[in-house]
């Protein structure tokens, strides 16, 4: 059995003052679900000392230990702050900072050598939604994007539609059940049943109190990778509490 998971990608919002959210959210990761906050790595330090029952992570993670690379964090140093996870792959990095599959496979290597569990996205654009593309582009990129070695313990895959992405649109359930189905069949393929039965699949894009609770009942999908509604404790918890 899965233990279901509930993420929030703070993504470049809050200052210390949102901190103050965190005691809400925590207070609901008393329920079945696992909860994790990713805040802007400014925060990850403190967020890991207050939030007693949250999961913290990062929202992404150098490919090298260390070195001279000016303004980078390794995952060495998000552990060291106390963060358990890293998301890696979010599709705003692969377009902003020109990340491929290649780049988020050796980030993947690197947080797991540092003990971090991955949060990998993976997600198609509007363009090839419409072109019938989605499980073609979604299998390439489980198949880049991820490394041998891959475990249901440092391993979560998020499904993000791009086009679903802070825009208040959301796939139909059926659409994100036969991608969730189809993920779960190539990890099972590639790493075995054990593996790929354990490997939690998250969706993402446009989360909302609204709508969580008809998308948790889909098929394959464990938990949500949240953006804006996981900044406000009166919004998360109820997307928390329809996972428990
Ligand atoms: O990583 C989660 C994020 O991309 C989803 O954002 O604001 O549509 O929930 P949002």
């Amino acid at each position: 059995m899965r233990t279901k998971l509930a993420a929030g990608n703070w993504k470049m919002n809050g200052l210390k003052a949102a901190l103050s959210e965190l005691g809400e959210m925590a207070a609901a990761a008393s329920g079945p679900a696992e909860v994790l906050i990713c805040p802007p790595v400014t925060l990850v330090a403190a967020a890991a000392d207050a939030a007693e029952g949250l999961a913290i992570g990062g929202q992404d993670c150098h490919a090298k230990a260390s070195g001279a690379h000016t303004g980078d964090v390794s995952a060495a140093m998000l552990a060291d702050a106390g963060a358990e996870y890293v998301i890696l792959g979010h599709s705003e990095r692969r377009t902003d900072h020109d990340e491929h599959d290649e780049d988020v496979r050796a980030k993947c290597e690197a947080a797991w050598d540092a003990g971090l569990k991955v949060v990998l996205c993976v997600g198609e654009s509007l363009e090839e939604r419409e072109a019938s593309n989605t499980l073609d582009i979604i299998g390439g990129q489980l198949a880049k994007s991820i490394p041998d070695g891959a475990t249901g313990h440092n391993l979560v895959v998020a499904y993000e539609p791009i086009w679903a992405i802070g825009t208040g649109k959301v796939p139909t359930t059926d659409q994100i059940g036969e991608v969730h189905d189809f993920m779960r069949a190539r990890l099972e393929k590639r790493f075995g049943e054990g593996v790929g039965r354990s490997v939690r699949l998250l969706y993402g894009g446009s989360v909302k109190p609204s709508n969580a609770g008809e998308i948790f009942a889909v098929s394959n999908v464990d938990g949500a990778l949240v953006g804006g509604a996981s900044l406000k404790a009166a919004d998360f918890v109820p997307i928390i509490e329809a996972l428990n």
